[in-house]
């Protein structure tokens, strides 16, 4: 309501777009519920909020044991998801998996929750599945998702985030909340609930030190949780987001994508997650690669042109992530409602 206050006087058209600019649900990175809880309970954190991660994936195997999750993901198109590669180590009919996109709670998915089929698997050519160095890959839907309260999209970093300033951080995901419980028997042990957990930076150099993970960081890498330990990501978690708050919009970046750790949430041992702005121009590249071959054979396909970029000011621009056509009916009838409340009320 803030934003309507020095607007009562301007033209009618003005007012729409300005008002679209001030809707939560339009651009990326926007944590349309906050979900900061202090009960601590992934590792080291409690449970997220639903809405609160509107990004992120669980991607299932429809046969593994309860709810079949095995790795997060997070969407970054309306059609592509970028996850970890080593989810798919050993995997088979891939195209029987499941991705869901909108819930919090595994087991109660709710109306806005969206499920969806892998249509392309593109892992990137140069993982090592010994090292894990550049484990990322590509997901696309077997159609995209409609976006709605739950469902938004990531930011995805460039080049041009000063990633080491941004504060505070975040993991999420659906992973074990303790070392070792995915062999105690997952089925009871694994959170069904997401978990989050606030997690700081480390220095790469640190991180590389003979005392910590020894000289297996690359510079394409981010480490996250704590010196002490206690907190960060495990089993489960792979694939899915670090995100940090943009330093001066009320956004968040998608920074790391989930990949390793020795143990979890180990003293020394922080998090390893794939540093998302230096695989940037692989991900568009790949993407818009994979776009226009399915336009040359013939496919529809939605369009293509680059990220949402969001820009502190919150400017209007338009999000390629397509919104139900009944959610912006109502949306513009409660801008015309109060249109015509503001006409009575004047003097
Ligand atoms: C924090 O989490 C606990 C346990 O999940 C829950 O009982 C409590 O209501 C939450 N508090 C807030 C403010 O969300
Ligand atoms: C790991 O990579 C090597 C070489 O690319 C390949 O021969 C091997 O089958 C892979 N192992 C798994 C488990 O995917
Ligand atoms: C993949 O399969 C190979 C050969 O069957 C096995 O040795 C390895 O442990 C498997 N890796 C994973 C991650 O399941
Ligand atoms: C980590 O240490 C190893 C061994 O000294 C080195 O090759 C590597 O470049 C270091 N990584 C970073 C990010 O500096």
């Amino acid at each position: 309501s803030s934003c309507l206050v020095p607007l009562a006087k301007m033209k009618l058209l003005l007012l729409l777009l300005l008002l679209a600019a001030c809707w939560p649900v339009w651009g990326c990175g926007v944590r349309t519920v906050s979900s900061y809880n202090n009960t601590m309970r992934v590792v080291g954190g409690w449970n997220a909020q639903p809405g609160s991660w509107p990004w992120i994936v669980s991607i299932q195997v429809p046969w593994a044991e309860g709810t079949g999750h095995i790795c997060g993901g997070s969407l970054i198109t309306a059609e592509w998801v970028l996850t970890a590669a080593h989810c798919f180590i050993n995997a088979s009919y891939v195209e029987l998996w499941r991705l869901v996109i909108g819930t919090s709670n595994l087991y109660e998915l709710g109306p806005e929750a969206q499920v969806r089929y892998i249509k392309t698997l593109i892992i990137h050519e140069h993982y090592n599945n010994v090292t894990h160095v550049h484990d990322l890959a590509l997901l696309q839907l077997d159609q995209p998702v409609q976006c709605n309260y739950y469902v938004q999209l990531a930011c995805v970093a460039d080049s041009s985030v000063q990633v080491s300033k941004l504060s505070p951080c975040y993991v999420g995901g659906w992973g074990a909340m303790y070392e070792g419980a995915r062999s105690l028997g997952r089925t009871k042990i694994l959170p069904y609930i997401l978990q989050e957990a606030l997690v700081n930076l480390i220095d790469i150099r640190i991180c590389n030190r003979s005392d910590w993970n020894a000289w297996i960081i690359e510079k394409t890498h981010l480490c996250a949780g704590f010196p002490q330990g206690g907190t960060g990501t495990c089993q489960g978690d792979s694939g899915g987001p670090l995100i940090c708050k943009d330093q001066i919009g009320d956004f968040y970046w998608l920074v790391g994508v989930t990949s390793w750790g020795k143990g979890c949430a180990r003293p020394q041992l922080p998090g390893v997650y794939s540093s998302v702005q230096h695989y940037y121009n692989w991900i568009v590249s790949h993407i818009s690669a994979a776009q226009e071959s399915s336009w040359r054979w013939g496919h529809s396909s939605s369009g293509f042109n680059q990220f949402y970029k969001p820009v502190p000011t919150q400017s209007y621009r338009p999000n390629p992530c397509p919104y139900p056509r009944h959610k912006l009916v109502e949306f513009f009838t409660g801008v015309e409602q109060l249109l015509n409340t503001l006409k009575r009320n004047r003097p």
